[in-house]
């Protein structure tokens, strides 16, 4: 198999249908060893009623397969293999190394646990207890694989491998002596002397300067702020040291097994304190694959969940991937865990399938009796299988497999592709997140959802890239909030804009370098140039303050005094200390368009703005005049269009297209009428 994601995942989706009719994936975590065995029967049985093709075995079953140092127990999970193999389910394989390890190994090797940053040792009793860096992690995780990947290698309804579980979900970072050890060699390869780490680092200030790499340790509980570049060195560290324990086990696998090699990432859950650079991390996945679940409190979650795909999709390069896992109804792990509505799983699977999902699967199959999960939703409820979730389980799997024909497929904007990509750098997001900013409302994350949220609302799909990447089929670019800019991408933005490219920086973006040192100059130091501005102090607005601009509403949370000095003011300050400064600026620079923004605007001034650069870039919605809380989504594929419409608001509404709506079977000619809370996929030839 040719490992690319668009290989990979076609060679699996080609694996869960018929011959010749490969079929998305739908289905979940299987974990049967929580169950007497005579359950399984039934949840086979039920697995085929619902139409489940894939399910993820033994994500946590390391201490019943390994019941004792170098003692393996394979019976049972040979026995469920059979089963699932004999009723048609495929598997995508764990090899188990995400579950804590097993209390007989922790016991033993007390030196393993992580250590948090004020020197607190984790016990062992929930999961992930390991850190990285400990080698007798690593030596007995990679024993256990060879175990796993050797016995079931050639086993017929094993498809794909889930190598641990959602890396960092638990125990990153670690501040352990180990990590210590490990974060210096780290250090010496990037660095190679100490005065260029000293460099690096600026430990002139505050009198840190190291003169032997044993001085170095990770950012532990200090008096006050600790070195930013050492922060965001450890941050770096701390996801690579963790990539080297999924390469060493993916390696071994592969060493075995021609099946796709995957580990399941979190979404935007990779900020300073939770380090998984999933950029880099993407590089060494067959198939890129995704957790999601809906923040429950808030009322637009559905946008959330929207921004999180397209960005998984961007990790993918623009091509399929896979929802790893998410929910049917409610979680356990939030503060008020609120239940779905009839309806909104539906919804909410086919917002991540129209956003490049090749298949849809949760966590769990069947929802568990014990432990600190037991509150947490499956497909199959404890009440069984009269109830909501288990129809709208059934349903949905229906839907997926009539949906079969958009695996493979892209997703496309109004001109034949996506026009429009938001900049999201790991590091940007970890360094904004360093203490000791001007703001603590300025929020890369926030800045980034509200520039997505504007796009979403306007109905123009968006992609996320990486500061470096290849833009030039893009025909507008925004930067929201990219406060670290290395060398390269700044001269990549730079270069874009020179080509005859459209690019949009808001405040704080170009400040640093990579070593989180200040761009001297003007602000913002790396595209003051470009911007045709001269930002000479910034004022950081009042918590729940706002101030009146000239033209597109209001700004919060950031003002900046300067000028501009070749670009047309769009919008100034009106009043407050900045009154006149500019708030939202335009210049033509090269072949091409900077806009600065030097404030939050609001919903409907950011609309009005998208508006206008929308116009200028030639970016067209996928339908104009888009009601509220309705999403559409397109999907492409030699010459044909799947366009995904999704009613979350409470109105019926008519959209103007035609073709043939699948899920109905239904003829259209340039009128769709669609129900409040209801789904439709349109067809068409292009
Ligand atoms: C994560 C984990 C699962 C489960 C769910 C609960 O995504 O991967 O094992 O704990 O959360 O929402």
């Amino acid at each position: 198999m040719d490992r690319n994601n668009t290989a990979a995942m076609d060679y699996i989706t080609a694996r869960l249908g018929s011959p010749g009719s490969p079929a998305l994936a739908f289905g979940g975590d299987y974990n049967p060893e929580q169950w007497p065995e005579e359950t399984w029967a039934e949840d086979v049985r039920l697995m085929r009623e619902a139409g489940v093709n894939l399910v993820s075995v033994g994500i946590f079953s390391w201490s019943l397969l390994e019941p004792s140092e170098g003692v393996y127990e394979f019976g049972w999970l040979d026995r469920v293999l059979e089963l699932l193999h004999a009723n048609g389910v495929r598997v995508d394989l764990a090899n188990a190394t995400a579950s804590p390890p097993p209390p007989w190994f922790s016991h033993k090797y007390p030196q393993s646990l992580p250590v948090t940053a004020d020197g607190v040792r984790h016990s062992y009793g929930s999961r992930q207890a390991f850190a990285a860096s400990s080698p007798e992690y690593r030596r007995a995780a990679a024993a256990l694989t060879e175990r796993i990947a050797g016995r079931y290698r050639g086993h017929p309804a094993v498809v794909m491998w889930h190598v641990h579980n959602e890396y960092g979900c638990h125990n990153q970072p670690d501040y352990s002596d180990g990590a210590a050890a490990g974060f210096r060699s780290w250090l010496e390869r990037r660095y190679g002397s100490l005065d260029a780490l000293n460099a690096a680092w600026g430990t002139a200030f505050w009198s840190q300067r190291y003169s032997a790499w044993q001085e170095i340790l990770p950012p532990r509980t200090s008096g006050t702020w600790l070195n930013p570049t050492q922060q965001l060195d450890f941050a770096r560290y701390s996801s690579d040291e963790l990539l080297e324990c999924y390469k060493a086990e993916a390696a071994i696998i592969r060493s075995h097994s021609p099946h796709p090699v995957t580990t399941n990432f979190m979404g935007f859950n990779m900020g300073l304190h939770q380090p998984v650079d999933y950029w880099r991390w993407a590089e060494h996945v067959d198939v890129v694959a995704n957790d999601h679940y809906l923040a429950a409190d808030d009322p637009r979650n559905f946008q959330e969940l929207a921004a999180t795909a397209d960005l998984t999709r961007g990790w993918a390069k623009g091509r399929p991937w896979l929802l790893m896992e998410h929910s049917t109804s409610a979680v356990n792990w939030q503060p008020r865990n609120i239940a779905k509505a009839p309806g909104e799983m539906l919804r909410n699977t086919l917002q991540h399938v129209a956003r490049g999902a090749d298949g849809a699967l949760f966590f769990q199959w069947r929802a568990s009796r014990a432990g600190a999960e037991k509150f947490h939703s499956g497909m199959l409820p404890h009440a069984g299988t009269d109830t909501k979730v288990w129809r709208e389980v059934v349903r949905l799997g229906q839907t997926l497999r009539s949906l079969a024909e958009v695996g493979g497929s892209e997703v496309t904007g109004a001109s034949g592709r996506v026009d429009v990509a938001i900049i999201h750098d790991t590091d940007a997001r970890w360094a904004s997140e360093l203490d000791s900013h001007p703001s603590v409302d300025a929020s890369s994350i926030a800045e980034t959802r509200r520039w997505h949220d504007a796009f979403y609302r306007a109905g123009v799909p968006t992609d996320f890239r990486e500061s470096t990447d290849d833009l030039s089929g893009y025909r507008l670019v925004v930067a929201p909030m990219q406060y670290l800019l290395s060398d390269c991408g700044a001269s990549n933005l730079d270069g874009y804009v020179q080509a005859g490219g459209r690019l949009v920086l808001s405040y704080l973006s170009g400040i640093v370098d990579e070593n989180d040192h200040i761009r001297p100059g003007s602000y913002p130091g790396a595209f003051s140039r470009l911007l045709g501005v001269q930002m000479e102090e910034f004022f950081p607005l009042r918590a729940g303050e706002s101030v009146r601009l000239s033209a597109f509403g209001t700004g919060t949370c950031w003002s900046e005094l300067g000028t501009a000095t070749t670009a047309e003011v769009l919008s100034a300050v009106e009043e407050g200390p900045v009154a006149g400064s500019p708030a939202v600026t335009r210049n033509d620079a090269g072949n091409g368009r900077a806009y600065y923004v030097a404030t939050t605007l609001s919903a409907d001034g950011r609309a009005e703005l998208l508006s206008v650069l929308c116009a200028e870039a030639d970016v067209l919605p996928l339908v104009p005049d888009l009601p509220a809380d309705v999403e559409v989504v397109r999907r492409s594929k030699d010459g044909t269009d799947w366009t995904f419409c999704i009613n979350h608001g409470s109105t019926n509404v008519r959209l103007p297209l035609s073709g043939v709506e699948i899920l109905r079977g239904e003829d259209l000619d340039g009128d769709l009428s669609l129900a409040a809370g209801g789904v439709a996929v349109v067809r068409s030839r292009h």
